[in-house]
C-alpha cells in the first residue's frame, strides 16, 4: 500500500520526489486506492514547492500510463495536432484544423468543453446540428485517413488521471501551476498520438496565464515534455488581453470560424491561423519551411480549399456545414459606448463570464448549454468609438437576460483619450 501521506509531506517539505513514486501515487489515486482529500494535499504542496523536471516528466508519464493511447502510425503519415490553453473568443482550432488538411497534412485533435469563462471547442461545434463530436478510436483514426482531420472529444480512457485531477484542482485552488498545468496537457496530448503539436499558449487577462515571463516557462516545461516523449512540439505565445476576433459564443463562433475560412474574417484570428498553419506544415511531412507553409495556408484560404475542407469535416461527423442551419438568439442588443474615445483596455475573463451568464457557457459541471447565445465584441482594443456607438451587441435568449448583460458589458471597456501602443496578435515562439 503507498505511503501517500509521506509523499505529501516530503513534498511540502521541499524534496524531490522518485518518479517511481509519482507514478505510485497517480495509480493508486485512478484506482480510488489513494482518497481526493491527499490528492488535494499533495496538489497544493506541488503549487507551493513546484516539481522539477524530472519530477514533470514522471508525472507527465504516469498519467499517460493511467489509460488508453491513441496508435496513428497505421496512418502512415507525420499526424499533426494543435492545442490552446484557453482564452475567450478562441474559435482558431475550427479554422486551423481544415487550412492544415486542405493542404493535405494528417489533423487529428481530441479536444476540451469550456472551462470557467473559456469557451470549448466541443461545446462550439455542438452548436452545429447533428454533429458528433463521439467516436470511437477507430473511427476516429479512419476519418483522419479518409478525410483528412478530426476533432472529437476525449475518450472516457485516454487519460483518466487528468480527468480527475483536473476536477480536483479546480476546486481546491491549484489549477495555476505550471508543471501540473504542463502535464496535464501534455499528457493529454501525448497520449492523443499526434507525432508535431503547435501549442498556443494564450497570455493575458482572459488566459490562465496573465504575464508573458509566467507563458513562457509554461511553454517551455510543455517542449521539454514534448521532446522527452519524442513528439516535436512550438509554442506560439499569443495575445489574450482581449477577446480573439469578436464573436464569444457558440454557434457565433462557428459563424466566425466559416467566415475566416472563406478569407473575409477578423484580422487577429486570420493572422493567428496563418502563423499556427505555418508552423503545422513545416512540422509535418511536406517538406516545407515555415514560409513555404504560410504561403501554402493563405492559398488553401483564397482558393475556397480550406472551406471545402471544413464542410468535408462537419459532414463526415454527420453535421450540417451551412450557416443556416446554426441557431440563433431571438433577442438581438446594442451595448451603446458611454463615452467618445478610444478603447483602452478590454475585461477579457469578465466579457466571458457575460457570456456565460447569458447562457454561453457552464455556470455548474452539469449545466446545459444555450449554444444560441453570446456577445458579439464589437469595438477592440485601440479602437476609436463615439459615443452611442455599439461597443458589442447582445444574443440573449430573453430580454431579462439582455437586460442583465448590458450594464455588464459596458463595464469591461476602458474608453480614454488616448490609443494603446499597438500590440501584435502572436507575442513569440518557443521551440
Ligand atoms: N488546460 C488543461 O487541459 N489543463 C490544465 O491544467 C489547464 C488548462
Amino acid at each position: 500500500m503507498i505511503a501517500a501521506s509521506e509523499l505529501i509531506e516530503r513534498k511540502r517539505n521541499g524534496e524531490e520526489l522518485a518518479a517511481d513514486e509519482l507514478r505510485e501515487l497517480v495509480l493508486a489515486y485512478v484506482r480510488e486506492d489513494v482518497p481526493d482529500y491527499q490528492m488535494a494535499a499533495f496538489c497544493m504542496a506541488v503549487w507551493f514547492r513546484g516539481l522539477t523536471p524530472a519530477e514533470t516528466h514522471a508525472l507527465t508519464e504516469a498519467m499517460v500510463a493511467s489509460g488508453d493511447t491513441i496508435d496513428l502510425s497505421g496512418l502512415g503519415r507525420r499526424v499533426v495536432d494543435k492545442h490552446s490553453t484557453g482564452g475567450v473568443g478562441d474559435k482558431a482550432s475550427l479554422v486551423i484544423g481544415p487550412v492544415v488538411a486542405a493542404c493535405g497534412v494528417p489533423f487529428a485533435k481530441m479536444s476540451g468543453r469550456g472551462l470557467g469563462h473559456t469557451g470549448g471547442t466541443l461545446d462550439k461545434l455542438e452548436s452545429i446540428p447533428g454533429l458528433t463530436i463521439e467516436l470511437s478510436d477507430e473511427d476516429f483514426v479512419r476519418q483522419v485517413r479518409d478525410v483528412g482531420m478530426a476533432i472529437v472529444g476525449q475518450t472516457a480512457d485516454l487519460v483518466p488521471a487528468d480527468k480527475r485531477l483536473y476536477a480536483l484542482r479546480d476546486v481546491t485552488a491549484t489549477v495555476d501551476q505550471v508543471s501540473l498545468i504542463a502535464s496535464s496537457i501534455m499528457s493529454k496530448k501525448i497520449a492523443a498520438g499526434a507525432d508535431a503539436i503547435v501549442l498556443d499558449v494564450k497570455v493575458g487577462d482572459g488566459a490562465f496565464m496573465k504575464t508573458l515571463e509566467a507563458a513562457r516557462e509554461l511553454a517551455e516545461a510543455m517542449v521539454d515534455l514534448g521532446r522527452e516523449a519524442g513528439r516535436e512540439v512550438v509554442c506560439e505565445l499569443t495575445d489574450m488581453d482581449q477577446p480573439l476576433g469578436h464573436a464569444v459564443g457558440n454557434a457565433l463562433e462557428i459563424r466566425e470560424a466559416v467566415e475566416t475560412l472563406q478569407g473575409t474574417g477578423p484580422a487577429d484570428l486570420h493572422e493567428l491561423v496563418l502563423s499556427a498553419a505555418s508552423h503545422l506544415l513545416a512540422l509535418s511531412d511536406l517538406g516545407v519551411d515555415a514560409v513555404e507553409g504560410r504561403r501554402r495556408a493563405e492559398d488553401a484560404i483564397a482558393s475556397g480549399e480550406a472551406h471545402a475542407a471544413y464542410e468535408r469535416w462537419i459532414r463526415a461527423q454527420g453535421g450540417d456545414p451551412s450557416l443556416d442551419a446554426l441557431p440563433t438568439a431571438p433577442i438581438v442588443r446594442e451595448v451603446p459606448s458611454p463615452d467618445e474615445g478610444h478603447i483602452q483596455a478590454i475585461a477579457t475573463t469578465a466579457l466571458g463570464l457575460a457570456s456565460l451568464h447569458l447562457g454561453a457557457g457552464r455556470a455548474t459541471k452539469d449545466a446545459s448549454i444555450d449554444h444560441a447565445v453570446g456577445v458579439v465584441c464589437r469595438a477592440k482594443r485601440g479602437d476609436r468609438v463615439a459615443r452611442g456607438e455599439p461597443l458589442a451587441i447582445v444574443h440573449a435568449r430573453d430580454e431579462h437576460a439582455a437586460d442583465r448583460a448590458v450594464p455588464e458589458l459596458t463595464r469591461c471597456f476602458r474608453i480614454g483619450p488616448e490609443a494603446p501602443a499597438p500590440r501584435p496578435i502572436v507575442l513569440d515562439v518557443v521551440r
